[in-house]
């Protein structure tokens, strides 16, 4: 097989076998094809598409390019959930506990921040201690003990997409529903759960800009999931503003700790209730959604969700007393506060602005090897449609770097103020059980 007849078929708009894509992927896997060539195919698939069948066969191409994770070891049935990525999103610190503490099995492997997006380990770590590299015996035995693990990924797992998405993120081929599927559901497939929660994201801080895109993606990897007899489905939501309030590490542990308390912001709240009533239902623990939302609100009332993130850190080696006082979490030098320019309401909060301003004084990491630094970040005080009064306190800005003239600019520019109150737009557009949907 050569890899130029691949590359050139996908140019013209057909579709590749199987063996083609098995091909593809293990001579990538083992260095046979050089970059410039995948490049070009991705380049053609971005172009010209993959039918469900393509999709598919990449995505299992990919799940078995590295180790695949067996979970039977753990009792019952095991779940995931996974966000395509945003703002502020913290969802797995709350929503996971939050399921654990009314008896689900919850194992789920994380991500890195990059870019404007943060990732969940790095949130973690931002708690002294905290181990996110457990092996996968330890996995399994603190699922087990704890009902509750969140993870680094551990050993060879899909090294495929790691050589994949380093080369999409500088070939301007990332944004392409197949290949963005493909990249998902190999690597929550390959982690083993049973059931998979996914939070599919549309707005300005998400790769898919619309809701129509969105639902695209969550169909697709509702099928490809389905095929191998997991339990997928699917939240579409708003990422046009941030997540809750905070964005930024060691600030949105403090959010998703005061959430585990019944104290957070109400959209987080609302996305982390309904996302965990679908996974009490599909890990078989409650049979319709007012049993499952009755038990998540008691967990949160009688302290198990918080005592189950506790019990995660401290498993994890991480500084419980931080959990129990997060004042004490990392705290920058300097919180400047950002006055409201003018009477009016908030129209509009620009969450990939937002987003890599927060990168830029150290939340988040724009090339891989950038230092974190764990206490930047931004408060935000109000959320769109609320009332703001000239001199008011738009957002406290956590920073140990200087504010330039020019990022406090930028900053006012993500925040859109008029003399009317917009629209509301629900969070959650849709949640999706089914493909068909
Ligand atoms: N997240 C992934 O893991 N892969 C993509 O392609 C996009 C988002």
């Amino acid at each position: 097989m050569r890899f130029t007849d691949l590359i050139i078929k996908k140019r013209d708009g057909h579709a590749l076998t199987t063996e083609e894509i098995n091909f593809w992927i293990k001579s990538y896997v083992q260095d046979e094809v050089p970059d410039y060539q995948v490049s070009a195919l991705l380049m053609a698939i971005v172009f010209r598409g993959m039918n469900e069948r393509e999709t598919s066969d990449l995505t299992l191409a990919m799940m078995h390019s590295g180790d695949v994770i067996d979970l039977s070891d753990i009792e019952g049935i095991k779940v995931d959930k996974h966000s395509t990525g945003g703002v502020g999103d913290k969802t797995s610190m709350a929503l996971m506990p939050m399921v654990a503490a009314c008896g689900a099995k919850a194992a789920k492997m994380s991500g890195r921040g990059l870019g404007h997006t943060g990732g969940t380990l790095d949130k973690l770590e931002s708690i002294e201690g905290f181990n996110c590299y457990l092996g996968k015996e330890d996995f399994i035995r603190q699922v087990n003990d704890i009902g509750l693990a969140i993870i680094g990924q551990t050993g060879n797992l899909v090294p495929a997409d790691k050589k994949l998405y380093a080369l999409r993120d500088v070939t301007g081929t990332v944004d392409s529903v197949p290949l963005i599927a493909s990249s998902i559901m190999s690597k929550k497939l390959a982690a083993g759960s049973d059931a998979i929660m996914l939070d599919v994201k549309y707005g300005s801080g998400a790769f898919m800009k619309t809701k129509e895109d969105a639902v695209l993606l969550a169909k697709e990897m509702i099928k490809i999931g389905r095929a191998l007899g997991r339990d997928v489905r699917a939240m579409i939501t708003d990422m046009d503003m941030p997540l809750g309030r905070a964005i930024g590490n060691a600030l949105e542990v403090k959010e998703a700790i005061a959430t585990l308390k019944g104290k957070g912001p109400k959209d987080f709240t609302h996305l982390c209730m309904e996302g965990g009533t679908r996974m009490l239902i599909q890990a078989k623990i409650a049979v319709n959604e007012e049993e499952a939302r009755e038990k998540l609100k008691e967990v949160i009332r009688n302290g198990a969700a918080f005592e189950k993130f506790k019990a995660m850190v401290r498993a994890q080696h991480g500084n419980t007393e931080q959990i129990d006082h997060p004042e004490l979490l990392p705290k920058a030098d300097t919180v400047t506060e950002m006055p409201c320019p003018e009477d009016g309401y908030i129209y509009r909060m620009d969450a990939l602005g937002l987003g890599r301003l927060a990168m830029e004084i150290g939340a988040g990491r724009e090339t891989k090897d950038d230092v974190i630094d764990p206490a930047a970040g931004i408060v935000l005080n109000f959320r769109k449609g609320d009332r703001v009064s000239q001199g008011e306190t738009l957002a406290r800005i956590h920073h140990n770097r200087p504010l330039t003239k020019a990022w406090r600019e930028r900053f006012m520019g993500c925040i859109e103020i008029c003399g009317s109150k917009p629209e509301e737009e629900p969070l959650i557009y849709k949640i999706l059980q089914e493909a068909s949907e």
